[in-house]
Formats: structure tokens, C-alpha cells, sequence
């Protein structure tokens, strides 16, 4: 069986407790168990407590959208990836939003990988360019100094365990929300894959795992889980709505049963 597919929805800062909890209730009542299929929520800090209550753990994992690399300290306001330790199977690294709107440098996304590695939730590491630094023909280079000094302090073992999802600014719906080719996505996949390769080797390269993520929907999904190098898709404005997100799952489902991936252990 080849990798499960991942379905990651970033609900952003939407939704309070209880409408978060409305929606996973939704989405219980309307996506089944897939062997084949990962789905993981990432609701907002506040609701990650009261929504690992509700949650069926068969079903879904939760992310986290952010943490802080130290441990414990005076650092008002923030909160550890040590605290989620418990709480979370992952953690959105490097978003495009928290690398414009908040200013997260290379180093501070670098910081957080390695932190998230030492306390052991895998990194969802988000790279990808912007519009500008698609236009002038930066996008290699943008990724290459992104995935190299995130993964800089890590080993090739532990590289094996982290998610990068490839998000182009332009594409993501609240930027520029310009539809991505599959094409165009499955070259800046392959470049990923090969970028870690000559780092650290075939074997690692093989093992991690690949997300595209911008402007993703029910409608469109297939052409991005089709590509070779695309294990799955991270989900925003579309997760937020549950006939959308649980199509999205439909159709990695379809397609996993059509690569013989298949489980027919639904409930
Ligand atoms: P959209 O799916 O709304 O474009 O958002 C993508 C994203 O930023 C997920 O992290």
C-alpha cells in the first residue's frame, strides 16, 4: 500500500468553540473511516482542548496553526509546541501568513521545525513563493533556501517525518487566489523531493511526505492528489465548509480505491 493520503484543513482564525464543535459534528456524521485517508483538523489554539473531547480518533487528528520553538519561559502570550505535546499529532510551520503578516524569518521557521521534531509533533512546513517572486523566476530559489534552512537542524531520519506542503502565495484564496496548474505544481513537487534527495539522500526523499495546498475545493482536488509526487492537499477556505472538505475526502477516497489502496472498513 502505498503512503495514506492526507487531508489537512486549516480553518484559520475562524471559528469559536461552538461553532467549531457544530462543524466536527458535521463532519462525523458525514465522512467514514478510511484506512487509506488521513484527515487532520487544525482549528484555532482555543479550540483544540474542547475539540480533542469531541473527537472520534478514528476519524481525525488535530494540528496546531502555531506554537513557540521554547520550551517555557517569560514569552507572554505564547504557547510551546511542549504544551501540544499531548494534544496535537501536528503543527502548521511557516504559513505564508505568519511569514508576511507576522514577519517569520527563515530562522524562526527553522527554530520551530526543530522544535516540533524535539517534542514529537511532525511539522506541516509550508513553503512556497509569492506572485512578485513567481514573476521574476525565483520560485527554485525561494523554495530551495526555504526547505534548507527549515531542515537544516534536523537529521535525514527525522526529516523522514515531516509534511512540507508546497503553498503558493498567489494561489491561496485570501491573496491572490489564482487556480494553480496541476502541471506547474507537480514541477515545484518534484523540485521539493529532489531538493531534499541531494541533501539527504533517496531514501529520505521517498518517505516525506508532500502537500499542495491554494484555493484547493471538492471540485479541483483530484487534479492535484493525481500527481506523482502529491500526498495529499492543506485545505483552507474550503475545510471551513463540510460538504466541501468531506468531497475532498470523497474523492482521495475514490482515488485511493482506484490505485488499490482500497479498505472497505467504513463504518
Ligand atoms: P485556501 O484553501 O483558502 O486557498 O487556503 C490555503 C491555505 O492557506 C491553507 O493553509
Amino acid at each position: 500500500m502505498s503512503k495514506r493520503i492526507l487531508i489537512v484543513g486549516n480553518w484559520k482564525m475562524h471559528l469559536n468553540a461552538s461553532q467549531a464543535s457544530v462543524l466536527l459534528h458535521r463532519l462525523h456524521e458525514r465522512i467514514k473511516i478510511h484506512r487509506a485517508i488521513e484527515v487532520v483538523l487544525a482549528p484555532s489554539m482555543l479550540v483544540l482542548q474542547p475539540l480533542s473531547m469531541q473527537l472520534d480518533r478514528r476519524k481525525f487528528r488535530l494540528a496546531a496553526q502555531n506554537a513557540y520553538h521554547k520550551d517555557e519561559g517569560a514569552f507572554t502570550g505564547e504557547v510551546s509546541f511542549s504544551m501540544l505535546q499531548d494534544l496535537v499529532h501536528y503543527v502548521i510551520i511557516g504559513h505564508s501568513e505568519r511569514r508576511l503578516h507576522f514577519e517569520e524569518g527563515l530562522e524562526v521557521v527553522r527554530d520551530k521545525v526543530a522544535s516540533a521534531v524535539r517534542n514529537g509533533i511532525t511539522p506541516l512546513l509550508c513553503v512556497g513563493e509569492t506572485g512578485q517572486e513567481r514573476h521574476a523566476g525565483e520560485t527554485k530559489q525561494v523554495l530551495h533556501d526555504q526547505i534548507t534552512t527549515a531542515l537544516s537542524n534536523l537529521t535525514a531520519d527525522e526529516i523522514e517525518e515531516v509534511v512540507i506542503a508546497y503553498e503558493p502565495v498567489w494561489a491561496i484564496s485570501t491573496f491572490e487566489g489564482e487556480i494553480a496548474k496541476p502541471d506547474d505544481v507537480g514541477l515545484s513537487l518534484k523540485f521539493i523531493r529532489k531538493q531534499v534527495a541531494e541533501l539527504y539522500g533517496e531514501k529520505t526523499a521517498k518517505a516525506l511526505r508532500l502537500l499542495y495546498g491554494g484555493s484547493v475545493d471538492d471540485q479541483i482536488v483530484r487534479g492535484y492528489l493525481e500527481l506523482e509526487d502529491c500526498d495529499g492537499v492543506l485545505v483552507g477556505g474550503a475545510s471551513l465548509n463540510y460538504h466541501k472538505f468531506a468531497g475532498i475526502v470523497d474523492v482521495a477516497y475514490q482515488l485511493s480505491q482506484e490505485r488499490g489502496d482500497g479498505d472497505d472498513n467504513n463504518t
